[in-house]
């Protein structure tokens, strides 16, 4: 018996529901932007925080395929849709649906929103957001920082936001629109890696920490050190930023956000780390507590992931990206050790408390019990 709602969501948390698309249009030429109606039985599950993502899922033939796309509306706009933005990717199955099949009306497999690329807002606070895009990483950050504006009006808010080209600027429009609706408080500068800015040379290429450089030269007007940056695009630029910010400019590391782009589109590298290939070598018997049942199997440590093993033997365990960047799979270690071979989502704090990704875990110990229910 279901007596409490915690529970209840806790339990459910990792299903897909049916939701019907209300919206399918074409953002630019490769991304399209949809919307997905939330029928009143699942608002409480679908609540979503600004920058979180969703897990879609699709059947096709013998395949399971699972991609996550960031939420692009923010939580105090709207009429309760969730959006999400989905770029075409050569041969990616789930993007070339997404973009070239799906239909106004059709229903697609979601899952509940997730992920804490976010921070709490109060219509007090008098801050300083800075957004940092490449191409579909607008996602996350265009929600966060629209968040920002509808629940602070005394903050600001910054984007700095790359795109090849001005056609292919995603958003623009809408973005344009914020930046005339919240006058004075969200400044943007577009840049374009691919051809000539009209205005200054300075908006011409990506996103870089010499880039930033010389754009908080010649606007001393942003506050670099005091603002909270929202950082989304490939990993190299990740790091680059990152460090630059944290080291150089000395921004506080919890004033620093990032998401990674999700996983690539199908298929994943195998590449195995000097890491992975100086665990020991022993059989494990691991557990796992999914929705409250208990499944147990036996894996060598040398084999495949946990997740792996798992979705081999057919059990209801959650994942998408398979990664390590979109932390569907995450557990909390209850009895023994992993190796994790790649984390890109979880927080220092989370892999102190034990939660692991699954999708990149491997026993270490010869018995192994993991809680997907945390
Ligand atoms: S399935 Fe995405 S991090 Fe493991």
């Amino acid at each position: 018996m279901l007596n409490s709602p915690f529970i209840y969501l806790t339990l459910f948390m990792h299903h897909f529901h049916s939701l019907k698309t209300t919206k399918v249009s074409k953002e630019t030429n490769d991304c399209v932007h949809i919307a997905f109606a939330i029928p009143p039985e699942l608002r409480h599950e679908f609540t979503f925080k600004q920058g979180q993502y969703i897990n879609v899922r699709f059947l096709m033939g013998e395949e399971d395929l699972r991609r996550s796309y960031s939420i692009v509306n923010a939580p105090s706009e709207g009429n309760g849709d969730l959006e999400i933005l989905v770029k075409h990717l050569d041969n990616g199955k789930v993007s070339t649906y997404l973009n070239q099949v799906l239909k106004l009306g059709d229903f697609v497999e979601v899952m509940a929103p997730s992920g804490h690329f976010y921070t709490h807002y109060h219509p007090s606070n008098e801050k300083n957001y800075i957004g940092l895009a490449a191409g579909s990483g607008i996602s996350p950050v265009l929600s966060n920082l629209k968040e920002a504006l509808y629940q602070e009006p005394k903050s600001n808010g910054y984007l700095i936001f790359s795109n090849k080209s001005f056609a292919e600027i995603i958003f623009k429009k809408e973005i344009d629109a914020l930046v005339a609706q919240f006058e004075g408080k969200l400044k943007v500068f577009y840049l374009v890696s691919r051809e000539k800015h009209f205005e200054d040379e300075l908006f011409e290429g990506r996103i870089s920490a010499e880039k930033l450089d010389l754009i908080f030269e010649k606007f001393p007007e942003i506050p670099v050190q005091d603002s909270t940056y929202f950082i989304c695009g490939p990993s190299e630029m990740i790091k680059g930023i990152g460090d630059y910010l944290k080291k150089d400019k000395k921004v506080p590391s919890l004033q620093v956000m990032y998401e990674y782009y999700s996983a690539p589109d199908d298929g994943e590298s195998s590449e195995m780390s000097d890491e992975f290939k100086a665990i020991p070598n022993l059989e494990s018997m691991v557990t796992l507590i999914i929705d409250d049942d208990e499944y147990s199997f036996h894996l060598n440590s040398k084999k495949r992931s946990i997740l792996d093993q798992a979705l081999n033997d057919k059990l209801p365990v959650p994942f998408a990206c398979k990664g390590g960047v979109c932390c569907t799979c995450k557990a909390q270690v209850m009895e023994g050790e992993v190796f994790m071979e790649k984390n890109f989502a979880l927080t220092e704090d989370e892999v102190a408390r034990g939660f692991v990704l699954t999708c990149q875990c491997h026993p270490t110990t010869n018995v192994v019990m993991l809680n997907y229910d945390v």
